[in-house]
């Protein structure tokens, strides 16, 4: 066991402790003028991303989805969704025009770790290929497929990509837990497809989108205001619809809708606005990737619980918060997770029980008091706070951008974005938070236009319904 160095007396640990936290408080701290600050950062970012490819590190990604769903797609579709600890496999029986989703079905398989950041992304392809195949085998006499047609797919890689189609783009970096070198630079579908060929799986890639650009999909197929599309997950990314003539750096033909949906990839956001603490630095540089995605290793589910561990950790050591020597398992890294985060933060019993439980399941560490377990949930309460209050500045940059920041004279317009990913669903406290956040920052009147609308697997079923408006074959009833 690591001993603390300090043999301090207890008040003096109790100060030392209160110093920390303190500190660490100051260092997250999110004024309403600190974060128009990051707001006015990002717009000049996602002006900088739309004019010239890498001209800034908000990436501003074309997914070459021009127009959106309109709710006649019809058909048999399959998805796939890779981005997170899992992925997703699903069929979808589209009715057509005023018939919306008749049948839908999903499996969903962990990832084994060691194919997430090994060194070929073959064995990745073909882990997934494998379980794609046995659903497809599991296909039911409720799904209709025509016979001589190629079963489609949406492909949905929930990582930044340089599309050079709606169905084809390279991978530009790993996010999140995922790092495979070899795939880095590739084609993506190209990539799936092989894998396919080596099962001898017939399928077509119609569409290859992000998951955001999959909520926002599936989003505007379930309601028309839907505009813009923000994922709280494992990562974080935003994606809205832009005007094709506000982006000079797409040389392509003006598509007849006159719209672009953008893949922000603002995760990957930086700027010297943004609060950061010598925890997040020291994870940052721990990381799979030092320097990258700053925005995201803030305010997403993948780093919350990992930020937490280190204050804590921090104050075991310095102030020997949990006795004189640092419990073992506090310096393991990412063993506290954001689910756990989570329901110490909404602790409603009067003695804390539930974070004495998580302190002991996860850190074995069994005689905390109710003084310490108030100050785990204050570091809890800390780290979810900075990161709400930053994504809803996000969201306003978005919001601004798209000019639906004010009310316009005589236009009455909703704005709906869809939401999606763990953090934001199970959150409650987090998802409060943003929402109080942005109404605070809009202001009421404006607040009242805009509507935050959860829409659970959207990303998965917005990349079928895409893969049906892309069909080779007729997708749509007004085709
Ligand atoms: C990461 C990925 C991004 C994805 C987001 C949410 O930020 O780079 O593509 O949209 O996570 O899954």
């Amino acid at each position: 066991a690591v001993v603390v160095h300090r043999r301090m007396k207890k008040s003096g640990k109790w100060v030392k402790a209160m110093e920390i936290v303190k500190d660490f408080e100051i260092k997250c701290s999110t004024p309403i003028s600190r974060l128009r600050q990051v707001c006015d950062a990002m717009i000049v970012e996602m002006h900088a991303g739309l004019a010239s490819e890498g001209g800034s590190k908000l990436k501003m990604l074309i997914s070459y989805v021009d127009s959106l769903p309109t709710g006649k797609e019809k058909g048999l579709f399959y998805a796939l969704d890779l981005g997170g600890t899992n992925f997703r496999v699903l069929r979808l029986q589209l009715g057509g025009k005023g018939h919306g989703i008749l049948n839908q079905q999903f499996v969903e398989v962990s990832i084994p770790p060691s194919l997430m950041t090994g060194d070929s992304s073959d064995a990745l392809f073909d882990f997934i290929v494998a379980k794609l195949a046995k659903f497809i085998a599991q296909e039911g006499l409720d799904f209709k497929t025509t016979p001589g047609r190629q079963r489609e797919l949406g492909f949905t890689f929930s990582f930044p990509v340089v599309q050079t189609s709606i169905a084809s783009g390279t991978l530009l970096k790993w996010t999140k837990g995922f790092s495979i070198n070899e795939a880095v630079g590739r084609d993506v579908v190209a990539e799936l497809t092989k894998a396919m060929e080596r099962h001898g799986l017939d399928m077509r890639v119609s569409a290859l989108v992000n998951d955001t650009v999959g909520t926002l999909a599936g989003g505007r197929f379930a309601n028309k205001d839907v505009v813009a599309a923000v994922i709280l997950g494992t990562g974080s990314n935003a994606a809205y619809v832009e005007r094709a003539s506000a982006i000079p750096k797409w040389h392509g033909p003006l598509p007849r809708s006159g719209e672009m949906v953008i893949n922000m990839e603002w995760g990957n956001f930086k700027s010297a606005h943004l609060p950061l603490s010598e925890y997040d630095l020291e994870m940052d540089a721990d990381s799979l990737n030092p320097g990258d995605q700053i925005y995201e290793k803030v305010m997403s589910g993948m780093y919350l619980g990992e930020i937490v561990r280190r204050v804590l950790s921090w104050l075991a050591q310095e102030a020997a918060f949990f006795g004189d020597t640092v419990p073992p398992k506090l310096k393991v890294p990412f063993i506290l997770g954001t689910p756990a985060i989570s329901a110490m933060h909404q602790d409603t019993t009067p003695d804390l029980k539930v974070v004495t439980n998580h302190i002991k399941d996860i850190f074995e560490i069994s005689n905390t008091s109710l003084k310490m377990r108030k100050v785990i949930v204050q570091i809890c309460s800390i780290v979810a706070t900075r990161g709400a209050r930053l994504s809803a500045a996000g969201v306003l940059s978005i919001l601004r951008k798209m000019g639906r920041d004010t009310i316009k004279e005589g236009e009455k317009h909703r704005t709906v974005i869809a939401m999606d990913g763990g953090l934001y669903e199970h959150y409650t406290k987090y998802r409060k938070c943003l929402e109080n956040c942005l109404n605070e920052l809009l202001g009421k009147d404006v607040f009242e236009t805009i509507v935050l609308e959860l829409s659970s697997d959207g990303s998965g079923i917005g990349a079928a319904i895409l893969a049906a408006s892309h069909s080779k074959y007729l997708g749509s009833d007004d085709d």
